[in-house]
């Protein structure tokens, strides 16, 4: 019989490239430098380090071993590998926290749209430093202006994913992913060049053992988790498209080193500017829209240096919206059993999301809501589901599922795996559970 051909990547470079975008985002750009600065510079880049190694390489290798073993979007991979229908409430899970998810990030990619709008059409070059604050508040409250900018990255991610994975996803992961890293080595080099940027990266990268705390080490345990999109099982679906010859655990160490490369970048193009004008390093969107377009005009070649920046965060930004949303057009395919195709998946897709984006717009307290429902339970019940899955009940129930290998320290990685998923793991999210509790 002939068999039909699977739609998947067609290089392994192709799908790291897609699955580095998936994880890098707003959170590598706006929150890793901040977080990382506040708490011992270059020891917490040492404990994040860590934690990436200790539990965040072993779940993103978990998420890939389960769909590239079930060849099936997350929705139904849990069930079809371990044979039961008692695990579809899993693969469930994943995938309602990535549709609520979805609302959220596509209203901050469309702040970011809009002020790369802003940024073409020079719109700042008569703000004062004061006016920002006020245009960040104005902007993000004039709710048909944020439904016409988050209807854009909508409509551009659903475009690409109208195509077959290797023809959308694929070729356009292989154009922005190199993009975003050459847009972030120009902005590095000509940010060092200006007179006081050293205060930056001493802010960065100074050494602060003191500052190692429990506290702090939650800290970098929950920037693990963010930066690397886990819990959600967005890597499930791209491991389902994975060529059957591609190595994971190699996959993932590419994956793991390009998140922290630009996370690092990030840090070095923000904070020697932000210092070398004298700005106050505040954290988060006030960081991002209200002090860098503030800083980017106070430089030579403001108009450059403005489209180039909000350029990047949009780059970024819709590299993550792109596997978030192929996760629930996967899973509308697979639920529908075949009726539904590829186009109708993405039309629906679009109009769930555009929905939920307009709650978050019309009703600020939907959005908030969501940003503590996916961080409190939803992301932390995904992510101790899968390292369960993989780490008690995938092992027993099939011994080869975990990825073997000849070369010597990748056989070492088969029992790591096997201990972090079982140990490490939970016992993380359920102490970054607990501290978010307060508990601590
Ligand atoms: N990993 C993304 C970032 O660092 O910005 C954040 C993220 C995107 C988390 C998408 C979860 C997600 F589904």
């Amino acid at each position: 019989m002939e068999q039909k051909k699977q739609n998947g990547f067609s290089s392994k470079v192709g799908l790291i490239l897609a699955a580095a975008g998936s994880a890098v985002g707003l959170g590598n750009i706006w929150k890793f430098p901040y977080v990382a600065g506040e708490n011992g510079g270059g020891a917490f880049l040492i404990v994040y380090l860590i934690c990436v190694l200790l539990f965040g390489l072993p779940l993103l290798m978990s998420e890939f071993i389960i769909g590239k073993t079930s060849k099936k979007p997350t929705i139904s991979a849990f069930s079809t590998i371990s044979g039961s229908k008692g695990w579809l409430w899993l693969g469930g899970w994943c995938v309602l926290a990535v549709t609520l998810m979805m609302g959220f990030y596509f209203v901050v990619t469309g702040w970011c749209f809009n002020y790369l709008f802003e940024s073409v059409t020079n719109s700042f070059a008569t703000m004062d430093t004061a006016g920002f604050s006020a245009h960040f508040d104005a902007i993000s409250s004039s709710k048909p202006r944020m439904l016409l900018c988050g209807l854009l990255p909508i409509i551009l991610t659903g475009t690409v994913l109208w195509f077959d994975v290797n023809k959308g996803i694929e070729r356009l992961s292989k154009i922005l992913m190199p993009m975003l890293l050459l847009i972030m080595f120009l902005m590095a080099v000509r940010v060092l060049m200006l007179e006081g940027s050293s205060a930056g990266m001493r802010f960065l990268f100074r050494f602060e053992w003191s500052q190692i705390t429990p506290e702090m080490i939650m800290k970098a345990a929950g920037q693990c988790f963010f930066s690397l999109s886990l819990g959600l099982g967005l890597l499930i679906t791209y491991g389902a498209y994975m060529p059957s010859v591609q190595d994971i655990t190699s996959t993932s160490l590419q994956i793991v080193v390009l998140d922290t490369l630009v996370a690092v970048l990030a840090g070095i193009i923000i904070f020697p500017a932000v210092f070398a004008f004298g700005f106050n390093p505040a954290e988060g969107p006030e960081l991002v829209f209200e002090v860098l377009p503030a800083v980017l005009q106070k430089m030579s070649l403001s108009w450059l240096s403005s489209v180039l920046f909000f350029t990047l965060l949009c780059i970024a930004a819709l590299t993550s919206t792109i596997s978030l949303m192929e996760v629930v057009v996967a899973s509308i395919c697979e639920v529908s059993g075949g009726r539904l195709n590829r186009h109708h998946s993405v039309l629906i897709t679009g109009g769930i999301v555009s929905v939920l984006m307009a709650l978050c717009i019309f009703f600020p307290q939907v959005f908030t809501w969501t940003d503590i429902l996916e961080t409190t339970i939803l992301l932390p019940v995904g992510a101790l589901g899968v390292s369960l899955f993989v780490g008690w009940f995938m092992p027993m129930k099939n011994k080869d599922l975990v990825p073997r290998s000849d070369k010597r320290w990748k056989t070492l990685m088969r029992p790591f795996l096997v201990f972090a998923l079982r140990w490490i793991v939970p016992a993380a999210i359920i102490l970054i559970f607990l501290n978010g509790q307060g508990v601590f």
